[in-house]
């Protein structure tokens, strides 16, 4: 590994850019965790408007109902990302809000909400990166099977195929999937993320329909624009065993497989590890899996997104007590990790985010480095990445604005930004970086409990404060060098 541990130390930053000159500085967000109007312009509710309203699902019984408003503030928005001076916006699209019922005749108001954000964006020179499914399913689709039921993959295609011919050339990097691991494992099998269903041999299915999915849909896409460019967004874990012990080298084979390679391989080398069959065969034969399918889930991208947090640390349970399952996700009765019961995920040394994620920017590196190593030819973005603190609005009398002092989520981004450029000096192919989150939001099961914006919002007004983080941002890009945490001030 290259990492250098001298990132954490606040030393001066050097004054030349360790990143390409068009390099995509961007933030993300995601339709349901900023949009609210549930209800509102045609929008049909999706699976998250239904979980959250089971009662013990979320944290405080939050819903996206309302989140950050986004459908009516998007033009304050833009304003913000201008100000911001990204060159990059990565957005997705709800897709209950675009076609209610996740198939049949379009929603046109909810077409021209994306047309006119979008429009805007480009007014600003800002470059979308639109993902077109970010966890949402429409309700309907869910009552019908979900993603178990292979017509969902289908469905999603003829999805992607409407947005491609409706919003066009507006779009520059069309992102099928974000995180198909969550949309898999934490909805289908433990069951903390919607539709909330806690059956392992459907969350396999699942895995398969997602790739799937993913495969028919730019294929959709380019059959309406030749030319679109396309990629998908994976949480690729990055793992460590518990010991040096051959036992803890195969219980990280196991969850690698789980993890990285179910979706690495259909999506890029076109198939199935066989040890993840091996591994799952006590739940399920696979037989979803049809001829020819291991060809439409492999297509060729213009990049792989990549989201990081932190790290996992893997043990093969030895028998005795409990299984210690401190995995980073809220817990059921049921494992997110399918037929893997015996393997333990161990708490890693500190420090820790609000979400109790450990702070490790080296690991980040090492992944990029890994992917660029193993798929030299396929450009990564980093398409989300940030943390979640606590923080607090104080009047800053000097200035007669309000402040948020969050230095903790600045040293996060300072150090995983260099981590980027560390991988980018070792050789691998970076094209871009988008900050997990341009603004609070929802934050799945924990509502609005956890906050990652660079801008703060204030739910009940939906009262945006820029963070020391978005001014530490803003001159991050305007230099393209990365400042020190005390540069994180009003320029
Ligand atoms: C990722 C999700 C994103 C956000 C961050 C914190 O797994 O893609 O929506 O919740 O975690």
């Amino acid at each position: 590994m290259s990492t250098t541990p001298g990132h954490a130390t606040g030393a001066a930053a050097p004054t030349s850019s360790p990143f390409p000159a068009d390099f995509l500085w961007g933030t993300a967000t995601a339709a349901y965790q900023i949009e609210g109007a549930a209800a509102e312009g045609g929008r049909g509710p999706s699976i998250w408007d239904t979980l959250s309203r089971v009662p013990g699902a979320v944290v405080n019984g939050d819903t996206g109902d309302v989140a950050c408003d986004h459908y009516h503030r998007w033009a304050e928005d833009v304003d913000h990302l201008a100000r911001l001076g990204v060159g990059g916006y990565r957005l997705s699209i709800s897709w209950s809000r675009v076609q209610p019922g996740g198939s049949g005749p379009l929603n046109p108001e909810g077409v021209e909400f994306y047309r006119n954000l979008l429009d805007a964006l480009r007014e600003r020179g800002i470059t979308p990166y639109v993902t077109l499914y970010h966890w949402d399913l429409p309700q309907e689709l869910e009552d019908a099977g979900g993603w178990a039921n292979r017509d969902t993959a289908y469905a999603f295609a003829q999805y992607a195929r409407a947005m491609a011919t409706e919003l066009g050339d507006r779009v520059e990097m069309w992102t099928t999937l974000n995180e198909p691991w969550c949309s898999a494992y934490l909805g289908y099998a433990s069951g903390v993320h919607a539709p909330g269903r806690t059956e392992p041999a459907a969350a396999l299915a699942a895995v398969h329909h997602l790739n799937l999915a993913h495969g028919l849909a730019v294929r959709a896409i380019r059959e309406v624009l030749p030319a679109a460019k396309c990629s998908v967004t994976l949480n690729l874990h990055v793992l460590r065993p518990a010991s040096g012990s051959a036992a803890d080298a195969d219980a990280l084979r196991q969850i690698d497989g789980l993890a990285n390679r179910v979706f690495l391989g259909p999506l890029l080398d076109g198939e199935y590890p066989a040890d993840v069959l091996a591994d799952t065969a006590s739940v399920s034969d696979w037989s979803f899996v049809q001829d020819g399918d291991l060809e439409i889930t492999r297509q060729p991208l213009d990049v792989l997104g990549v989201n990081y947090y932190s790290t996992t640390r893997v043990r093969r349970f030895t028998g005795e007590g409990e299984p210690v399952r401190a995995d980073g996700h809220k817990t059921t009765t049921v494992s997110p990790w399918v037929a893997a019961d015996d393997v333990e995920f161990l708490p890693l040394p500190g420090p820790h985010t609000a979400m109790g994620w450990n702070v490790e920017p080296a690991g980040l590196t090492e992944l990029l480095l890994d992917l660029h190593r193993t798929y030299p030819d396929l450009p990564l973005a980093v398409t989300e990445n940030g943390a979640s603190f606590e923080d607090t609005v104080v009047e800053d009398p000097a200035l007669g604005i309000a402040r948020v002092h969050d230095l903790a989520r600045v040293a996060y981004l300072r150090d995983h930004v260099a981590a980027v450029a560390d991988a980018i000096a070792a050789g691998a192919d970076v094209r871009g970086y988008f900050a997990w989150s341009l603004m609070d939001n929802f934050e799945w099961a924990y509502g609005y409990s956890k906050r990652f914006g660079m801008l703060h919002v204030d739910y009940p007004t939906g009262e945006r404060t820029w963070k020391n983080s978005a001014y530490w941002y803003a001159r991050l890009v305007r230099t393209g060098r990365i400042p020190g945490v005390f540069e994180a001030q009003p320029a």
